[in-house]
């Protein structure tokens, strides 16, 4: 069922504006491929500070939410709806740990590692849990029907 591996899941992907800028992108969806996710969506946004701090509610009363949001908000942005098995948690263990400087160390081969700068600026987004990533898939794209990517299909 729900997260256990075994049944397809979708989860988001954001390549934060660094990531965007600095060329990165061909790079992390090489990485995105290699792992096995298929994209079903994408699209270049640039956030708002009200559609930033929507985004990241969760974070509201924490110190580093007004640095976040200028960040954030400081380019467009690459937002990607990715999908395979276990999506959530494989997504993140592929990015890597938050802090960028840290996942250099104790996880090199990660996304963070390879292209994001520090606790803050650490290139990539992925959802914590199924229930985020229905949220921020919705918060971007809307509904997705699950019939919608190329080689899976409802039945009639
Ligand atoms: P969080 O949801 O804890 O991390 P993750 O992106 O790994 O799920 O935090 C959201 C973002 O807020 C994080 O990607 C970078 C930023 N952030 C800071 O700037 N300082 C901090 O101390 C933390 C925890 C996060
Ligand atoms: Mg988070």
């Amino acid at each position: 069922s729900s997260s256990d591996g075994s049944t397809e899941e979708k989860t988001l992907a954001i390549i934060k504006p660094d990531g965007l800028l600095g060329n990165y992108t061909e790079r992390i969806k090489n990485v995105i491929m290699d792992s096995g996710f298929s994209i079903l969506r994408e699209t270049i946004t640039q956030l708002d500070e009200e559609r930033a701090s929507t985004f990241y509610a969760e974070h509201s009363s924490k110190s580093f939410f007004s640095s976040l949001i200028k960040y954030m908000t400081s380019g467009p942005v690459l937002v990607i709806v990715l999908q395979k098995k276990n999506a959530v948690a494989d997504w993140r263990t592929v990015i890597g740990p938050t802090d960028a400087v840290k996942a250099k160390v104790t996880h090199p081969n990660s996304i963070r590692a390879m292209c994001g700068l520090d606790l803050e600026k650490n290139c990539v987004h992925g959802s914590d849990s199924l229930q985020s990533a229905q949220r921020e898939i919705s918060f971007f794209f809307g509904e997705i029907s699950s019939g919608e990517l190329v080689g899976m299909h409802d039945e009639l």
